[in-house]
């Protein structure tokens, strides 16, 4: 374990704008530095790397953090791998100079990098079906179901348990600088360089022409199984030729059956393209350990418009499906749901090829299916929980073209609430599209933010709405973070405290530490973490203004009142409309009380 200190010793060592201009081609802009977003394939740069705040902002898929999380998102490593490989590259010194960049093919810059791959993928393959400690890990996978010629179809092979066989095996055919830049190696303390891959079971990523990319191992003995440490896949990093965002597994061989059948299965894992395959269904396809990405969805586009999401049946997997969903609004969608939380592989080694093919054919559902299925509430007696449920499930089910499918989910709804009818169900759908159509005329004229030029059109429904009561929040958790006189006469206030919950945990942070480390931010929640560095992209004066903490503190109690009088209309709505007119009258009274004391 590497002490907090120790963290942020080697955080200020390096600079964030050399670690992620090894691997992204950045220009000076203003202040910061921008260049082409490593995490998702874009052709006009809005990745931002701000220098003297020390992090990095994608203003196209929104993605943000540290020189550590960069390094954890880029190489797929966990937190304290990221501290490790930033810490070499403090001490040691160790990145290749850009003078020894070169020694590339003249026909394709990235030609080499294919070959290495491809002589790598035969490496390894050989090593699993020739070997004896290959024996051992066929045995691993004869267990899970997979046949040789399985084997041999998905070009499954073994990375060697030591420290760099994969290396020494190359380095007589490819020249050290191209060996460093496919990913497959780790320089190390003296600049020792390590195969990337060791002991695993390697599934070799192809792109949409056949030509293998990247790895990815899956841990295999019962010494690792029972290390609960290592991660069960590792994929390799980020590369020239390796967008894990954009690529998809399999795809290449799926390429011809997608197109035979006009429909693709999107699944989660290696295993369950595999087990899909094993029953038959060729047209199987996965995202690589990642979420679906925009790109994904444009890669996938190109092949067919219709999708059938096969995710796990776990609860993660139906968030996973729910998430997909919106990332799918151009295409047909339906789900398969996979009974007991199972994922294809093990339906199909609980049953039986037969049964998965049956039931990845048969048993689907469509989208908004799927989702009054997901959203439905907990407890349909409980009047909140309708409410909120409708609240959701109205727009989607609005969003229907056919009618006829329109009255089936309103019916399906309606049966399912203790308070609502059909026709109270209706209603709410119906004023739900109006509700859409608003929203689609004002995304159209959403004012631009203010922080840098746009450089790429961002999707404005996805963009996360900030409020003004969280820009005035911001603002004064920026205050209180550069000066400490202001975040002490906070801390004396004990009523104090932040409406926002992931401000008001970073608050609690500052108030027991007086600063925010990467060590804290590790720790915290992926939305406290987002929250955070959207608190660093305030650009203010250095200096406060006379005024400006009274400001803050008037405009933060104006948006409380606002935010509960949209609370209380809410409600005299939802009251009088389920008949409840009493209630309403009531809220009404406290309403007008609030606003009276307002003014
Ligand atoms: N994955 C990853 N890193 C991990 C875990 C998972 O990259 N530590 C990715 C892999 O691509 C994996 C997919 O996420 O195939 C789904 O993960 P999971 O459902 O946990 O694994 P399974 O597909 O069920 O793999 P297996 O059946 O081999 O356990
Ligand atoms: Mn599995």
């Amino acid at each position: 374990m590497i002490s907090k200190d120790k963290i942020n010793d080697i955080k200020h060592s390096v600079n964030i704008v050399d670690i992620i201009g090894e691997s992204v081609a950045l220009t000076k802009a203003g202040r910061n530095y921008l260049g082409l977003c490593p995490f998702h394939g874009e052709k006009t740069p809005s990745f931002n790397v701000v220098e003297d705040k020390q992090f990095y902002h994608c203003f196209g898929c929104g993605r943000s953090g540290d020189v550590f999380k960069f390094i954890e998102e880029a190489r797929g490593v966990s937190f304290s791998e990221s501290v490790q490989i930033v810490a070499e590259k403090a001490g040691f010194q160790l990145d290749i100079p850009v003078t020894d960049r070169q020694t590339k093919n003249v026909n394709h810059p990235n030609q080499v990098l294919y070959e290495i791959h491809s002589e790598a993928n035969k490496f390894y393959h050989a090593l699993l079906m020739t070997t004896k400690m290959g024996e051992a890990a066929r045995h691993y996978l004869y267990q899970r179901g997979l046949t040789d010629e399985v084997i041999k179809y998905f070009q499954i092979g073994l990375a060697p348990q030591e420290a760099n066989y994969l290396y020494q095996h190359l380095s007589k055919k490819f020249v050290e600088a191209d060996l460093l830049h496919s990913g497959l190696f780790n320089t190390g303390n003296a600049n020792m360089i390590y195969d990337a891959f060791q002991g695993r079971i390697m599934f070799p990523l192809t792109d949409e022409h056949g030509r293998v990319v990247a790895f990815s191992g899956r841990i295999w003995t019962e010494k690792d199984l029972a290390d609960k440490q290592l991660a069960k896949y590792k994929n390799s990093r980020a590369t020239a030729i390796f967008n894990k965002s954009y690529e998809l597994y399999h795809l290449d061989k799926a390429k011809a059956s997608i197109k035979k059948h006009r429909e693709v299965y999107l699944m989660e894992g290696f295993m369950d393209v595999i087990a899909a395959y094993r029953a038959g269904l060729e047209n199987a396809v996965a995202s690589m350990g990642t979420a679906l990405t925009a790109d994904h969805v444009r890669h996938l586009a190109k092949y067919c418009q219709n999708i059938v999401l096969t995710y796990d049946g776990d609860k993660a997997g139906q968030a996973a499906t729910a998430r997909a969903l919106e990332e799918l609004t151009d295409f047909k969608v339906e789900i398969v749901f996979l009974p007991d939380q199972m994922d294809p592989d093990e339906y199909i080694s609980k049953h039986s090829a037969e049964a998965l093919a049956n039931v990845l054919t048969k048993f689907r559902l469509t989208g908004v299916e799927f989702l009054i299925q997901y959203l439905k509430p907990e407890n349909p007696d409980n009047l909140q929980m309708q409410i909120d449920f409708l609240d959701k499930i109205a727009p989607i089910i609005a969003q229907t073209s056919s009618i006829t499918a329109q009255n089936t989910y309103i019916y399906k709804v309606a049966d399912m609430l203790a308070d609502f009818d059909y026709q109270q169900v209706e209603d709410v759908v119906n004023r739900a599209r109006i509700h859409n159509r608003k929203q689609r005329q004002e995304a159209a004229r959403v004012p631009q933010d203010s922080y840098v030029e746009p450089l790429s059109q961002p999707i404005i429904s996805r963009q996360e709405r900030i409020t003004n009561l969280i820009r005035t929040e911001n603002h004064l958790l920026y205050r209180m973070t550069e000066h400490p006189y202001l975040l002490n006469e906070y801390r004396l206030r004990e009523d104090f405290h932040f409406v926002t919950p992931e401000l008001q945990t970073l608050f609690e942070v500052l108030k027991a530490n007086g600063e925010i480390t990467a060590y804290d931010l590790a720790e915290l929640d992926e939305a406290v973490q987002r929250a955070w560095y959207r608190v660093l992209e305030e650009k203010l004066p250095d200096e406060i203004g006379a005024n400006e903490i009274e400001d803050l503190e008037f405009n933060r109690h104006r948006e409380q009142m606002r935010r509960e009088n949209r609370k209380r209309l809410k409600n005299v709505r939802e009251h009088s409309h389920v008949g409840n007119d009493q209630q309403a009258l009531d809220e009404i009274a406290r309403l007008i009380a609030q606003k009276r004391k307002m003014e």
